[in-house]
Formats: structure tokens, sequence, C-alpha cells
């Protein structure tokens, strides 16, 4: 520090959000971060500094003749000074400088990002490293993190128990493909021949073939034989051979599980009022960041948000559904007829007929759903109690159902799929004092591209996985 007369004042450690709130005004203080934007003018210099813990950088006033001391953009400096009130109507307080130190120096030439620029998000996801560095990511990160805990919050306030469900399961879930089988690397030949004699024959660690979860449904339903309600976040795992604009190999899924239901609609209730309260929480808590994405990155957005929070969601029923597409004029790719399958593009319309408010469509072909599905036991067109949430610009945000609960319907369905055994455990939920209980999943990025307008998934997540991508 240069002057004695500073050093002998208390020096506060300020984040960029605290100093600008303006309560540390006239108190001398030190903050750390990164150089946003430099101006020069005839005596001063003007840095914007930000660190990360809010959107509106903080205003650095500095002495003209530290121009050449490599104060560029993106360098990471350290600074103590006074905060004082600033004369321009731009912001509230300013940092006035007695001591600057470039902790990381930056080469403005070579760095990816150019000052003042709004790069596209195409641009800036070729590095994953260096993308938190932007105003647009670094408010992504920030709206994540408090969405994550505006979801915390919502199960926590409504009697919901977190699970922690496992990563790494001996169970597939849905009943299909999409695995990323779990087995220890084996480095060279001596320990391969090492694990092989330790083994004893059995090729697998854990004496059974394992994967990365595809959902945590199997160990929260589990669970909701013995809690009222339970859920779990966390991240799951799909090897989908997909490049879309909606599929991660990994993505963070919400899941809740609730005991001593019947009815879908109480599990539909749950869908809405998480997605509002939580949205609602993102508005208030975030609002500046969240500002950002409805300016620039998808102008005229937050009418889409705040259409979505004001309405009563729609339920049509799968087959209502069929022959809405049945009577559109708009031709699709796919087949419309019942028993197919809902693709994007059917979603994206029916939410469109549903004026762009969120649809469920409930009641799905039986043989379209997974083993644990509840049979509706209707027929001819034998349906099962599945619902699906689609929200517009995504398409499916939500999968859930009434899980099927009667022991003699459930083992015969597992045994035509030859999963009898396998699921001998899932069936002694049903021996012992078994529950009707339903529940569902919500993908934690499509969410957040719903409510930011974002077009591609992997512009919502930190370090995007997919076919072909593991960057860092
Ligand atoms: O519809 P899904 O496959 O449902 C399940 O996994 C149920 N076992 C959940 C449950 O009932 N507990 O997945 C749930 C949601 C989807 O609606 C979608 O939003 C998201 O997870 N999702 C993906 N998000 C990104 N990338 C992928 N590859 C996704 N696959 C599903
Ligand atoms: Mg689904």
């Amino acid at each position: 520090c240069s002057s004695r007369h500073y050093c002998q004042k208390q020096l506060k450690n300020l984040s960029v959000r605290d100093a600008l709130s303006s309560e540390a005004l006239g108190s001398h203080i030190r903050i750390q971060g990164w150089v946003r934007s430099v101006r020069s003018q005839k005596e001063h210099l003007f840095l914007h500094v930000n660190d990360g813990t809010c959107l509106q950088p903080l205003q650095v006033v500095a002495s003209s003749d530290l121009q050449d001391r490599g104060l560029t953009f993106g360098s990471a400096i350290d600074v103590t000074g006074s905060l004082e009130k600033s004369p321009s109507k731009k912001q509230n307080v300013e940092l006035h400088a007695r001591h600057i130190e470039v902790t990381g120096a930056c080469d403005p030439i070579e760095f990816p990002f150019k000052i003042k620029e709004r790069h596209l998000m195409e641009y800036t996801r070729q590095f994953p490293h260096l993308r938190c560095r932007t105003n647009t990511f670094s408010a992504l990160l920030r709206i994540r993190s408090e969405a994550t805990s505006a979801i915390q919050s919502f199960f926590k306030d409504n009697g919901f128990t977190q699970i922690h469900t496992p990563v790494i399961t001996s169970n597939d879930c849905e009943g299909a493909g999409d695995l990323f089988q779990v087995e220890p690397a084996r480095r060279d030949k001596q320990q391969q021949q090492q694990q092989e004699e330790e083994e004893e024959g059995n090729p697998h660690f854990f004496s059974v073939p394992t994967y990365l979860t595809v959902s945590g449904q199997l160990h929260l339903e589990v669970m909701a034989g013995a809690f009222p309600a339970v859920y779990t976040f966390g991240p799951t795992f799909r090897a989908e051979n997909s490049q879309s604009r909606r599929h991660l190999a990994e993505f963070y899924m919400v899941e809740a599980e609730i005991a001593f239901t019947e009815s879908l609609e109480d599990v539909m209730r749950v869908m809405e009022n998480l997605f509002k309260a939580s949205t609602e929480h993102l508005l208030t808590h975030c609002a500046e960041d969240v500002e950002l994405f409805h300016k620039y990155v998808t102008p005229g957005h937050r009418g889409q948000v705040d259409l979505m929070l004001s309405r009563k969601f729609n339920v049509i029923s799968y087959t209502e559904a069929i022959d809405i597409l049945n009577r559109s004029s708009q031709t699709f790719t796919f087949p419309t007829e019942w028993g197919c399958d809902l693709q994007t593009e059917h979603e994206k319309y029916l939410v469109k007929h549903c004026g762009n408010v969120p649809v469920f469509v409930t009641d799905y072909p039986y043989d379209l759903k997974p083993f644990y599905a509840r049979d509706n036991q209707d027929r001819p067109q034998h349906t099962a109690a599945a619902v699906d949430l689609l929200v517009p610009g995504v398409g499916e945000l939500c999968g859930g159902s009434l899980r099927e609960e009667r022991l003699d319907l459930l083992r015969n369905r597992l045994a035509q799929a030859g999963l009898e055994d396998a699921y001998k455990w899932y069936l002694q939920l049903r021996e012992f004092g078994s529950v009707p209980h339903g529940g569902f999943g919500m993908g934690f990025e499509r969410y957040l591209q719903c409510i930011l307008g974002v077009d591609n998934i992997k512009d919502v997540i930190p370090f995007p996985r997919f076919s072909h991508s593991c960057l860092l």
C-alpha cells in the first residue's frame, strides 16, 4: 500500500456487488476482479471491474499514470481505495483507487472475447473454459445457482424430503437403451491382468453390469414407501446420439415422488406449482440477470414468461392431442395416428394451439410407456396414467406418471418383458405396505431454456456434454 494514512484505516474486502450497494460509502475498501473496460481521459483512467457477483461493474477511477501498467481488458486486478459517491448518473458509487496491482495479465489481442462486443452464443461455446467471463454466461450461471435454491426451497416449503439418489446404478429405469456403462479404466496390461485375477472370472467391478443413472425415479419410489413426499436433484446421463437443441448426454433433473396419491392431478399440481414458484423467485431475485436475456438474447421473451405465469396450464388427453394434430392444416414429418409417439414438431404445434401456454398431455397409449406406468385398464384404447408437460419454445419439459402399485399387474408386465428377476426388489415394494404413488421428472436445462428463451440447451449448462463433444 502506497500511503501511510491509508494503511491506518481499516480495510474492507468487498465483492463488487457489496461495493455497489453503497453501504460502504466513504470506506476504504479492497476489491479483486477482472477488467471489463478501460477508458482513459487526460488525468484519469476509468476502469469497469466485475467479479461475477452481479451484472453491473464497479467503476474504478485511477490516475492516468497507470495507463501502461497492463490494465487491459480481461486482466485480473486487485484494487484498494476509497468508495465515493459518483458524479455520473450511470452509477451511484465509484472506487477512487490508491493502489492497483495486476494479479494476472491478459493480452487483449489473443483473448478470444473483445471489449464491448456482444458475442454470439455459438462463438462463446467454443471456449467453455473462458465463457464464464462474458456478461451473458456469468448472468446465466447466477440464474442457474438461484434457480437451484428456488427449487430446493419449493420442495422444503411443501414438505418434501431430499434424497441423494445414486449416480451409479444397476437398473436402467426407462427399460430401454441410452445407457453409459460404468467400469474401471484399465490403464495398462499389467493392471488389466491383476484386475482379472482379482475378479476371478467376473468381468464387472461391482460383479454386475452398472450404468450412470438415467433417472432417480426407482430409488425415489423406494423412499415413497417410507416418506409422504421425496425429491432428488442431480445429474442424469443418456447416451443419446443426438446433436439436437434440447438434448444433452449429461443434464440435471429435478424429480419428485408423492406417496398416497391416486390422482394424476396431484402430480400435475406439483409440476405447475414448482414451475411457477421457481420462475417468480427468479424474476424477483435475479431480475437484472433475467432481464439481460429478455432484452438481448430473446427480445420480448418477458411477455411469454408473464403469460405462462398468469394462466392456468392447459390439460388435454393424448387422444385429444391426436385429434388436434389430425385436424390441423400443418403437414408433419412424422405420422399422427393414435399410438404414435409425439415428436418435437407435434409438441410445438400443441403448445401453439393452446395459446402458447404450457399444456399437460395425459393418458398416453399403454404400450408407449415404461413398465412402471399405471394401467388405466380402459379399452379399446388402452392407456396409462402418464403425463408430459409441454412448454413454449422447448416442447417436453416434464414427464411423469402414476406408478403401477398393483402387484399382479406389475408382475405380469415385468414377466412379459423378461424383467421379473431383475426387478424382484421393485416387486417387493408392492408386497410390503404398498401405497398408490406417482411422480415426475423435470429437465433443469430445458426449464432454463424455457424461462430465458435460450434456443440451444448447450448454452444453459456450464460444461455441455453431447455426442462427439466432451471439452475439458
Ligand atoms: O421424460 P423423462 O425421460 O422421464 C424420466 O426420466 C422419468 N423417470 C422421470 C420421473 O418420473 N421421475 O425425462 C424427464 C425430463 C424430460 O421431460 C426432459 O425435460 C428431460 O428430463 N430430459 C432431457 N434433458 C436434456 N437432455 C436429455 N437428453 C434429456 N432427456 C430427458
Ligand atoms: Mg419423457
